[in-house]
């Protein structure tokens, strides 16, 4: 699928879809399938000051819950910023999930200004996000925030 086309499908799974946690599951298993560089895909929500797994697909993480002032996560979040990590052991705030781990993306999601969480991705392959990606997450990213 082109980026339109993943927007399309999510948008259609907006309409469809009742609950927003099932929302969410079929949103990170679409983006997961649809590009190969995403090897682990979740969402975190927001709850007080701390960043709490929502669905996600690839390797279980022991970073269920991450502190506003931890991790790439935690940046994020906080500045309302999307990061991009080309190298994430050369990064001091990466927490790790996964030996296997290279590069990473964080992108807020936001409504109205307000964090409300963020989509996670990792991938096996350094620097394997572009200002591509990027655009593409963040029109996700606005998306969803319609509807969690
Ligand atoms: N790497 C993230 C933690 C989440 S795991 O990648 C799933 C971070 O540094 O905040």
């Amino acid at each position: 699928m082109n980026d339109l086309e993943i927007l399309n499908s999510i948008r259609n799974l907006i309409s469809s879809v009742s609950d927003a946690s099932s929302l969410l599951a079929e949103a990170v298993n679409l983006l997961r399938r649809e590009r190969p560089h995403y090897h682990w895909v979740g969402v975190y929500l927001l709850q007080g000051e701390e960043l709490v797994l929502g669905p996600y697909v690839g390797k279980p993480t022991v970073h269920t819950r991450i502190p506003l002032n931890q991790g790439i996560c935690g940046a994020a979040a906080s500045t309302g910023q999307t990061l991009i990590v080309d190298d994430v052991n050369a990064d001091p705030r990466y927490l790790a999930c996964s030996l296997e781990t290279r590069s990473e993306i964080v992108v807020p999601i936001q409504h109205l200004g307000r964090v409300l969480g963020e989509i996670d991705i990792d991938s096996d392959q350094p620097a394997a996000f572009t200002p591509h990606d990027r655009e593409l997450l963040e029109a996700v990213a606005a998306l969803l925030a319609e509807r969690i």
